[in-house]
């Protein structure tokens, strides 16, 4: 099969189309001929060597896919050939072929098409874990989340808004306007603006529920920002890992919880039950229209350099996808 290689760890100059072997699955396995995928800040990193993939899994890149599936083994019920359906993956995405778990597969509903249910996965299931499983938001709460257009966020927001909650995203100026048409309640301008204060202005008891992909860069005004028994989320890094100096005071007063999570490196049955929630309760909404992928840009695969590029110059509001063609 064709697929997205690459030559060393480095610069999207290290990519390109090559040949790869056909997946073999075993009898619990699907094997599935890939329509689109889409980009995720962690490809990047793979690239560049910092985010190798779980022991076992494919080296090629790709955290999520949608397509027809082509193959089935033999302890496989649940699915026939042509089925459409699209999946989180722990790699392997950027490829003609992929073998997935059968329970890691989702139904493609009828009122998508491949790019967009190639959106969903890791951004939706990234924020339902987050805000469903681990923050548990609460109607009428509260919830501040960062980088408010990323693909994790844009999913985010329409979560809190399906679970009544109120939101508050920082993003830069340019990309309010989506987050506002997602249900957003305010938009804070972080470059221009200090997030801890404009929360307490929004709402006198600041964020019950923060969603973080910064890390180090905004801890400090977090901790500031989150109310008596608020919940913070950390997913990532952008910020950085490390912090010179901390006053951690008010995470005792404030009876804060801190909380960390990826999603890739979960065993199959953590991502297997929580691929089912979001099937239960998640899907329907997708299905009729409640929440939806927000799309940026379709690029083929063909255009991976351009694609990544433009994701790492953060110009995406929402999912950049691949699409995968012979
Ligand atoms: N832990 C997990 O399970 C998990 C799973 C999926 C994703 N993630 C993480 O979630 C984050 C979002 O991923 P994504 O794929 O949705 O990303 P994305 O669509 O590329 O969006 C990331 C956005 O973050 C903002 N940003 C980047 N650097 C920043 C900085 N230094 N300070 C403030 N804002 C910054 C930019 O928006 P602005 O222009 O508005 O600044 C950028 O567009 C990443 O950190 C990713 O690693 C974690």
């Amino acid at each position: 099969m064709k697929a997205i290689l690459q030559n060393n760890f480095g610069s999207v100059e290290e990519l390109y189309l090559g040949e790869a072997p056909i997946p073999t699955i075993s009898e619990d396995e699907v094997l599935v001929k890939v329509r689109a995928t889409a980009l995720n800040r962690a490809d990047l990193l793979q690239r560049k060597g910092l985010y190798p993939p779980p022991p076992g899994e494919s080296e090629i890149i790709g955290l999520e896919m949608s397509g027809e599936v082509s193959a089935i083994g033999a302890k496989v019920e649940e699915w026939e050939v042509g089925d459409q359906v699209f999946a989180l993956l722990a790699g392997g995405g950027y490829a003609e072929y992929v073998k997935v778990h059968k329970r890691m597969l989702m139904k493609i509903p009828e009122s998508m098409g491949f790019e967009e249910a190639a959106a969903v996965a890791e951004a939706f299931l990234t924020a339902w874990q987050a805000m469903v499983w681990l923050a548990g938001i609460q109607t009428g709460e509260t919830i501040l989340i960062h980088a408010g257009a990323s693909g994790v966020g844009t999913a985010a927001i329409q979560i809190a808004k399906a679970k009544g909650a109120k939101v508050v995203v920082t993003a830069s100026k340019g990309k309010h306007e989506l987050c506002k048409n997602l249900g957003a309640d305010h938009c804070i301008d972080y470059r221009a603006e200090n997030f801890a204060e404009e929360i307490l202005h929004f709402n006198k008891r600041g964020a019950d529920v923060l969603i973080d992909f910064m890390g180090a860069s905004y801890f400090e005004n977090n901790i500031k920002a989150l109310a008596m028994d608020g919940r913070m989320v950390m997913l990532g890094f952008l910020g950085g890992t490390k912090i010179e100096s901390l006053d951690m005071g008010p995470v005792l007063f404030k009876r804060l919880k801190i909380m960390g999570s990826t999603l890739r490196a979960r065993s199959l049955d953590y991502k297997a039950r929580l691929t089912n929630d979001f099937v239960k309760h998640g899907l329907p909404l997708l299905a009729t229209g409640v929440i939806k992928p927000v799309i940026d840009s379709v690029f083929d695969w063909r255009d991976v350099k351009q694609a990544q590029t433009y994701m790492e110059g953060n110009k995406n509001k929402g999912k950049v996808i691949l699409r995968i063609g012979e």
